[in-house]
């Protein structure tokens, strides 16, 4: 390392390689709390601001580490029951098929997957499957365990609860929910074949036009014939994508394309 470089320079330097590494992006209001974050990393494992970054760069960083970065350069808010008229989407479009296969984008810590399942439970379905994905390991390994802190939208029947505020979905809840750390911005096929169904919301709004048509185009290509693609509202609009092979529905509360039969 020759040359001192400013923080400015090493904050750039990070953008850089998650985008070209990752194609993740960083919003411009975020990469403060990003950047501050990130240097504390780096000093728990008693490097510079400089030092962490020339790791990055001349790959001397570990397959954990990694997951770490990402899962600090990306925002995962989320909680459950958060947007009620996608999830009585899910649910309504769900009848269409025999087996219902719902795929939750950019899914967190799991909230969204598991709130699909006992919606769907409760709409009386019981033979469907929910795969949630998002990029970040420790959020996947979060949402595998299936425990949360006490949520009063959560009836009983689903969970146990302990005197230390947690609840945790009974093992037969958690059958009809699987979960992968994927990267939907990769040439990686996603583990889980022809949903019926898939859900992207408050994850491409982070992300720039091209990007979110890419991820659009992407999940698209995944659908069967008459199967459906969700996304919150005006998240596609915001892009201006028009795909030429999936009809886009008039609904109010969302922004829905179903693939033409
Ligand atoms: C704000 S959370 C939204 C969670 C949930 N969909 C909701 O609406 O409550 C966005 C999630 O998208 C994930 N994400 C961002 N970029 C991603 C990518 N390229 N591939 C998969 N997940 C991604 C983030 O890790 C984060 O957990």
């Amino acid at each position: 390392m020759a040359d001192v470089v400013s923080l400015d320079q090493i904050l750039d330097g990070w953008i850089d390689i998650l985008q070209s590494r990752f194609k993740i992006e960083i919003a411009h209001d975020r990469q403060a709390a990003f950047f501050k974050a990130i240097n504390q990393l780096g000093s728990s494992i008693g490097e510079s601001e400089e030092g962490f970054l020339y790791r990055a760069q001349n790959r001397l960083l570990t397959q954990h580490d990694w997951a770490e970065i990402i899962h600090l350069a990306t925002n995962h808010e989320t909680r459950f029951y958060r947007y009620k008229a996608i999830i009585d989407l899910v649910s309504k479009y769900s009848r269409e098929f025999a087996r219902p296969r719902v795929l939750s984008v950019g899914c967190s810590t799991g909230e969204e997957p598991y709130t699909f399942a006992v919606e769907m439970n409760e709409k009386g379905f019981s033979n469907f499957q929910v795969h949630g994905i998002d990029i970040s390991a420790p959020c996947i390994s979060h949402a595998r365990t299936g425990v949360y802190k006490q949520n009063p939208a959560i009836p009983d029947r689903y969970v146990s609860r302990n005197a230390a505020g947690q609840m945790k979905f009974y093992d037969w809840l958690k059958d009809f929910v699987s979960f992968e750390e994927h990267n939907v911005l990769s040439d990686q096929p996603i583990d889980f074949a022809q949903p019926t169904t898939i859900v992207t919301q408050n994850m491409l709004i982070y992300y720039r036009r091209e990007s979110r048509i890419r991820i659009l185009e992407n999940l698209a290509l995944m659908l069967p014939k008459g199967g459906y693609l969700i996304t919150g509202p005006a998240e596609a609009e915001e892009a201006h994508w028009k795909p030429n092979y999936l009809e886009r529905l008039t609904v109010a509360s969302a922004s829905v394309f179903r693939k033409s039969e």
